[in-house]
């Protein structure tokens, strides 16, 4: 669906080069490469010119090796969001934008998209993965893929396969059946391979049918002899277990290093017969090949052109255009958009106006160097004399890090933290002034001669209040204010995913109360050990911010929304709610919010309603708020995009890639919980929409949202469909008053008689449609082949089976054309 092109062709002269050049390795050489240099970086081999190569996380931004404000990075809508946008052009630029700022970072690989499907909406992980739908998910991951890759950096699809919720990630075994495999959870990753020719995947941690991922014959076929997939399987972090079984797999890279299964394991076992050294060979030379292409190989020339850094306007524009794009109007009785010449008094209520989620939690997050929060948004694009703010309800009690506006260095005086590195004799093994008290360090050398970090800070209160100062971590910390010892302990949550633990630790917040200018003094040390065998030290020295009375809050914020022409509250979700490494126990909006939603509307009823979660929350409310719109995390330019939104300088673009239950006990697939270790995947083929159909078709509740919906800012009205072979033409014209974006869907479904079970629809296609006011167009979708298809178990082989299918056409899944027969 992207005009450009950037599937790789292996290029004969390469694969001889790379040849000869594996020919000059010895097997310690060779095994060398197999596994990373640190966290980040794979082994270089001077002696055959091949470079060392970063890799780093990709979905929502390129963090780089450092994890930390020092390396800042441009923050990208969530994948949830470049899904909502059916904008595969879009999602090819912002890949591109990924290449530039890997670039610029000395990255030669993202490690992304994430590709998994939105199973259950309880999946920490949701925000960064597309949809429910294999061929959603399939298409925009695609063109993602081709982005990135048409930049000289490779992309990594991952991950391979069915990790789709996170609880027991690291050993839980999924069962399900091979039709269900190939048509739900291989497919995406089958046509980033096949059409947009990935340079890497990335195997993960769980099980399938019994064998972990990094071990499991689903690595060699479908992936390398089916689909023809000449690129890396690197591991997830820590996945490869078994220096054997992962060994004669067609697992290739085991990630980090230098530590790990292979090594000289390896090479023993080589030597002993485990493993063949054709193995060893055939990984080595996928990793030759990889360096080649993004340019790490000196006797190569890249496969593409390598990016160069963007100039920052040019990011901002970007994804200021692309949050709005991704935005889903979910309803709009005539309030938005708003009638600026009209100059309105706006309330803007709720914290995530304020401290906003641009971001999901996890391996994914990056540190953007700013985000427009809508607070700072909408002031800019209605004025401050216009704009006022309450937060209404505390959303999130998380611990906000020091920064340059906050504290200082006690040292120095410069605006930010002190840290010194000190070795067991008190030797002072790093010393340094930092602007943040979010503080990341992995695999660092650093921390191999050290036993103490040592954290220091004065904390300047903005205002009078209740403050609370405090530190979240995992380990062993002591914590003193002002020269009082407050805390001296070990802090480590049982059972916790140790990778989750480390980037969502828990806090301990000692309650001060400070007068405006008042300064405190905070220190923290904490003893680095290894944890689950990582060389990593992660903390956030930090402060709570005061927060009046509950009541009193809420009441303001009510009187507030009373007294404006408008009211916009802002809600979501939290780092504590939805994040990487653990699944979500409920969808509710954190406690107090819906009571803020319901007293405003009640308070005022031209109340628009911001839902700001990476994945569907319940909107108990929903039926009494005029406006809804859901704005995703979308990234760092969130408060200009929504500002554009709401004030109709641009149309909200989004159409659900997901279904949005309206109770919990409507939710399909609840439990994400393995049993006994195992996750069975019997709601098979029925995922998301799916099921939805086949339950209301037998008396079933209807979603919230259904898949696909979306509304823009003009009317549309949509001709008769026709269709001529398996392309499908329908006439649509914007019968409103302003420009606007349409997604033009098609669904198939099988008419009665097939002796395969199906379900009762399934999306096939669309087409992005943009026209001016009166303007009308001819939508066409061309349906694959491969969608009138099943996966026989029978013969391993997809099939096309004979008889009657059905076209329908429309703005969702719950707005479709009468259908249109064909016969195959
Ligand atoms: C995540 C991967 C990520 C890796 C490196 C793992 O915990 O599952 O998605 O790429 O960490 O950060």
């Amino acid at each position: 669906m992207t005009s450009e092109t950037t599937l790789t062709v292996t290029n004969p002269d390469t694969e001889a080069v790379i040849a000869a050049l594996l020919q000059r390795l010895t097997l310690e050489q060779k095994v060398r490469l197999l596994t990373g240099a640190s966290f980040w970086t794979l082994h270089d081999e001077p002696d055959i010119g091949l470079d060392t190569i970063v890799v780093s996380d990709g979905p929502a931004g390129v963090r780089g090796q450092l994890w930390d404000e020092r390396d800042s990075s441009a923050n990208l809508p969530s994948p949830t969001s470049l899904a909502a946008s059916w904008d595969v052009e879009r999602v090819f630029e912002l890949g591109r934008l990924i290449a530039a700022e890997a670039r610029r970072k000395g990255v030669g690989v993202a490690l992304g998209p994430t590709v998994n499907i939105q199973r259950s909406p309880r999946g920490g992980r949701h925000f960064e993965a597309y949809s429910e739908d294999p061929w959603l998910s399939g298409v925009i991951g695609t063109a993602f893929v081709k982005g990135i890759q048409s930049c000289g950096v490779g992309a990594t699809p991952k991950h391979f396969v069915a990790n789709d919720s996170e609880t027991d990630r690291m050993t839980v075994d999924v069962i399900v059946d091979e039709r269900t495999l190939r048509e739900v959870y291989l497919a995406p990753f089958e046509r980033m391979v096949t059409e947009g020719g990935a340079w890497l995947v990335m195997s993960s941690y769980n099980s399938v049918n019994g064998t972990t991922m990094t071990e499991n014959e689903l690595l060699r076929s479908p992936l390398k002899d089916e689909w023809g997939f000449d690129g890396v399987v690197v591991s997830d972090w820590m996945g490869v277990r078994d220096t054997v079984a992962a060994g004669v797999a067609a697992q290739d890279l085991a990630m980090p290093g230098p530590d790990g299964v292979w090594g000289d394991a390896l090479v023993e076992a080589v030597r002993a017969g485990q493993v063949s050294e054709a193995d060893i060979d055939a990984k080595a030379l996928r990793i030759l090949r990889l360096a080649g292409r993004i340019g790490a190989l000196a006797d190569v020339a890249p496969a593409t052109p390598l990016a160069e850094p963007w100039p920052q306007e040019r990011i901002d524009a970007l994804l200021r255009e692309a949050a709005a794009d991704g935005m889903v109007l979910v309803k709009n009785q005539g309030l938005l958009p708003l009638d600026s010449a009209s100059a309105p008094r706006i309330a803007v209520i709720g914290q995530h106006a304020r401290v906003a989620r641009s971001q999901g939690g996890g391996s994914a997050t990056v540190f953007p160097d700013h985000v427009v929060t809508p607070l700072a948004g909408l002031t800019e694009a209605f004025g401050a004399d216009r704009v006022a703010f309450a937060p209404g309800v505390r959303a999130s009690d998380a611990l906000l890090p020091l920064d340059g506006a906050t504290a200082s260095d006690p040292t120095t005086g410069e605006p930010g933290v002190h840290v010194r590195f000190l070795a067991d004799d008190g030797r002072v093994v790093l010393d340094e002034h930092r602007g943040s008290g979010r503080l990341t360090w992995l695999g660092d050398p650093v921390l191999a001669d050290t036993t103490v970090v040592e954290a220091r800070a004065r904390f300047t209160a903005p205002a009078d209040g209740e403050y609370a100062v405090g530190f979240a971590g995992l380990g062993l910390f002591r914590f003193e204010v002002d020269g009082e010892l407050k805390s001296d302990g070990l802090f480590f949550p049982e059972g916790t995913d140790p990778f989750m633990a480390f980037l969502n630790p828990p806090k301990q917040a000692f309650p001060i109360a400070l007068s405006a200018g008042q300064t405190v003094e905070l220190r923290l040390e904490h003893r680095p050990q290894q944890q689950a065998g990582l060389s990593a030290v992660m903390f956030t020295l930090g402060y709570e911010e005061p927060f009046a009375d509950a009541a009193d809050e809420l009441e303001r914020a009510v009187e507030l929304a009373a007294a404006s022409d408008v009211a916009v509250v802002v809600v979501g979700t939290t780092d504590q709610l939805e994040s990487e490494g653990f699944d979500r126990q409920d969808l509710r909006l954190p406690e107090g919010q819906d009571e803020l939603v319901r007293r405003v509307l009640a308070a005022n009823p031209r109340t628009v309603v911001v839902v700001n979660s990476g994945g569907p929350v319940i909107m108990p409310w929903l039926d009494a708020a005029p406006a809804v719109l859901l704005t995703w995390f979308p990234g760092q330019e969130m408060g200009g995009a929504l500002a554009d939104v709401l004030g109709g300088v641009r149309e909200p673009g989004g159409r659900i890639p997901t279904t949005w239950a309206a109770t919990e006990e409507d939710v399909p697939v609840w439990q994400v919980e393995p049993v006994d270790g195992k996750l069975f995947y019997d709601e098979k083929l029925n995922v998301g929409y799916r099921e939805w159909a086949r339950r209301q078709r037998a008396g079933g509740p209807a979603p919230a949202i259904p898949f696909g919906h979306g509304l823009g800012y003009t009317e549309w009205e949509f001709g008769d469909a026709t269709l001529d072979d398996l392309t499908v033409s329908v006439p649509v014209t914007n019968t409103g008053g302003r420009a606007g974006k349409q997604v033009v869907q098609v669904y198939l479904s099988r008419a009665s008689g097939s002796r395969v079970e199906r379900p009762v629809l399934w999306l096939a296609g669309y087409a992005v449609v943009r026209a001016d006011a009166g303007e009308s167009t001819v939508a066409t979708v061309t349906i694959e082949p491969r969608s009138l298809q099943h996966w026989s178990v029978d013969d391993h082989a997809w099939i096309t089976e004979a008889g009657t299918y059905a076209v329908r056409v429309g703005a969702s899944v719950a707005a479709l054309s009468s259908p249109i027969e064909f016969t195959v």
